[in-house]
């Protein structure tokens, strides 16, 4: 049913093939459970990450729109903002961001470095502001003062998680129960990152379908799990009415959130321990904002025997750019 309504949404082809999903053989042995990860981290535009998925819906809308311009906003080492630039440039498009200092640091590298280093690169315009505590109003304003210049800006909200963007993991969900139904293995969970919650929304509410009894279990990057519960459960409940269907009666939010702390963007001990094993373990970069946490999570969810017996599949969102603005990272 999700599938068949999917169909009726233009969508940039950008992606080629499904990302691989691949058992971590070192990982599983440290461990002593079987994960996989999904790599989504290896999507195909400027060093990778989960927005292309949205983009690809959302990009085709501003063209469709006749946009000639992405209006964004996110932190300053947002990999939101960076995939959208790239896609900008791709596309002929200009870009002009929102960007703001989440956590409050005058480091020369966060300011300049990682994603923010690629953000010139792409020509995107930015523009510092002190936060973003009512992005849709401030990025509404932005377009104003831009059609005033003549453009036509097309808002692509904060990590792209309205209900278009949202397809786009909906789309993955259906692509990834389409990889799990051929492996024959019976998984027992789904981690990742739940940030501004289309990632999770899209691929719980596909997978809530295809799959019902996995339980697909987001840990939280910024919010306790009360304030983040109303966020994925009304974005999956929008993402479903555009879709026309019903939300699956098997959906449920699983949230975990005692993995972000001390605040979104700072690292933390667990998320860089975990970016240090899987670097050491698979050769595999993880980022110390979100995919770090997910994974601190999806590994101390083993420890304390949350998790049902079965492999396991860790959803890589990517933001391995970021690396470069954390070089404590290497620090121990
Ligand atoms: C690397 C990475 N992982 C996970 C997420 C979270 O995805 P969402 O914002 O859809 O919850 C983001 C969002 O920016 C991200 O950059």
């Amino acid at each position: 049913m999700i599938e068949r309504q999917l169909t009726r949404f233009n969508r940039l082809e950008l992606l080629g093939a499904p990302t691989p999903l691949e058992k971590a053989r070192r990982l599983s042995e440290w461990a002593g459970r079987e994960i996989h990860l999904k790599r989504d981290d290896l999507t195909p535009l400027a060093l990778g990450g989960n927005k292309l998925r949205k983009l690809e819906y959302l990009a085709a809308d501003a063209l469709a729109r006749g946009a000639d311009t992405l209006v964004t906003a996110g932190a300053i080492q947002s990999n939101h903002v960076r995939q959208t630039a790239a896609l900008a440039a791709r596309l002929g498009l200009g870009c002009v961001a929102l960007l703001e200092n989440p956590i409050g640091t005058d480091s020369a590298s966060y300011l300049e470095n990682g994603n923010r280093l690629l953000l010139d690169l792409f020509d995107a315009r930015v523009e510092l502001v002190d936060n973003l505590d009512n992005a849709d109003e401030q990025l509404q304003a932005l377009a104003v003062r831009l059609h005033a210049s003549g453009r036509k800006p097309y808002l692509v909200p904060i990590g792209g998680s309205n209900a278009l963007g949202a397809l786009g993991y909906v789309r993955a969900g259906l692509e990834l129960a389409g990889q799990i139904e051929r492996s024959g293995q019976r998984f027992a969970g789904v981690v990742l990152a739940s940030g501004s919650a289309g990632t999770h929304a899209g691929l719980a509410l596909a997978l809530a379908e295809r799959l019902p009894e996995l339980p697909v279990i987001g840990i939280t990057v910024s919010r306790s799990e009360d304030a983040q519960k109303p966020k994925v459960q009304a974005l999956a409940e929008r993402t479903a009415e555009l879709l026309q269907v019903r939300v699956p009666d098997a959906f449920n939010v699983h949230l975990w959130d005692e993995y972000y702390a001390p605040r979104y963007g700072e690292a933390n001990a667990g998320g860089l321990a975990a970016i240090r094993l899987l670097a050491s373990q698979e050769g595999v970069l993880l980022d110390p904002v979100y995919t770090g946490k997910a994974m601190a999570g999806l590994l101390d969810g083993i420890a304390r025997q949350r998790f049902d017996d079965g492999p396991l599949i860790f959803l890589h969102t990517g933001g391995a750019p970021a690396l470069f603005a954390y070089p404590d990272v290497c620090k121990r």
